[in-house]
């Protein structure tokens, strides 16, 4: 096991559209012990391949009910909406309220290919679009609206310029 930095917001491979996965089991679960290790030190509640800078289509999560892991995966549906502070590990210290559907049904495969479904509302909808965003190359803030993504835009300049914390 290993854990990996994670790779934060400027990082191409985040914009990136990752590989659909056709790769052995044995060389997948190491992938998937190495995720799990770096999300639970970080500590966040999922990450995506891309996020340790391997362009694949696998995440793990974990949202309190123990861990579980998609490949392949893609939202098959999606209703009601629901806004929510949310944060992501590769964008280190910012939360947005974001408006995204409430409830969102994910299927993939495990890591032995077996067909697979997640799906729920609040928090486990929002994971599963938020980790298949990433598969996507798409990182939250551009699920805000313009005004706000220029605002944050912004906030993360002069964080990263260190113009955040002086007096
Ligand atoms: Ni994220």
């Amino acid at each position: 096991m290993a854990i990996y930095p994670i790779r934060t917001f400027g990082d191409p491979v985040l914009r990136t559209n990752a590989v659909k996965v056709s790769d052995d089991v044995a060389s997948l679960e190491r992938l998937v012990s190495d995720m799990l290790e770096t999300m639970y030190e970080a500590p966040g509640v999922g990450l995506a391949a891309p996020q340790i800078g391997i362009s694949k289509r696998v995440f793990v999560a974990d949202i309190g009910e123990g861990p579980f892991i998609m490949v392949n995966p893609e939202i098959v549906d999606v209703s009601g909406s629901w806004t929510f502070d949310e944060g992501c590990l590769s964008v280190p210290g910012f939360y947005w309220p974001i408006k995204r559907p409430g409830y969102a049904k994910a299927r993939g495969f495990d890591i032995e290919g077996n067909e697979i479904e997640f799906e729920g509302d609040e928090l486990m909808g929002r994971v599963l679009q938020h980790e298949i965003d990433h598969l996507n190359g798409m990182l939250l803030l551009e699920r805000l609206p313009r005004r706000a993504k220029k605002q944050a835009l912004r906030d993360i300049r002069e964080q990263s310029l260190g113009l955040v914390d002086r007096p």
